[in-house]
């Protein structure tokens, strides 16, 4: 999972996916991380109101650290899924060839198929745009557990 920080949206994807996961029964089949691009949060928790928003819908972010994003995540991982067409650009200025690029999805696609919609950003925001990212996010992840079934 994917944002500029990785101290708001990606830390809550983090969560929230892994939660999924293993309510699917995938706990073990599936490896959950998160990174970013900005170092001035670098091994830092997420953010007070992303831990908040997580926390009201009963997801524990808290021990999560900020870290960024690097080549190697493109060996690591299968899906690289961004927020906004900015981490888009940000991851694809790190890939190395076609491969690394194919792995590469906006996580809004697992619910707007192809309309690569942007999670916005809270960051600047208030409450309500954590709550509405924290929505975005959590229906997306539901999204992509039902595609992986299918
Ligand atoms: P995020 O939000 O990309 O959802 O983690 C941001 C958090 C921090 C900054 C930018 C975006 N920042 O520039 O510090």
């Amino acid at each position: 999972m994917i944002c500029l920080g990785n101290i708001c949206r990606s830390p809550i994807a983090e969560g929230v996916l892994r939660e999924f996961a293993k309510r699917a029964g995938l706990g073990h089949e599936i490896e959950v991380d998160s990174a970013g691009f900005v170092r001035a949060h670098l091994g830092q928790a997420p953010d007070s109101r992303a831990i908040a928003v997580a926390k009201r819908h009963g997801i524990d972010i808290s021990s999560l650290r900020q870290r960024l994003f690097t080549p190697t995540d493109f060996d690591a991982f299968d899906i690289i899924f961004v927020m906004d067409d900015g981490n888009y650009r940000s991851v694809q200025s790190y890939a190395r060839n076609n491969q690394d690029m194919r792995k590469v999805k906006y996580l809004s696609n697992e619910l707007y198929p192809n309309e690569n919609r942007t999670i916005p950003d809270p960051y600047y925001g208030d409450k309500d745009d954590f709550e509405y990212a924290y929505c975005f996010i959590e229906e997306a992840c539901a999204a992509f557990i039902n595609n992986l079934k299918k």
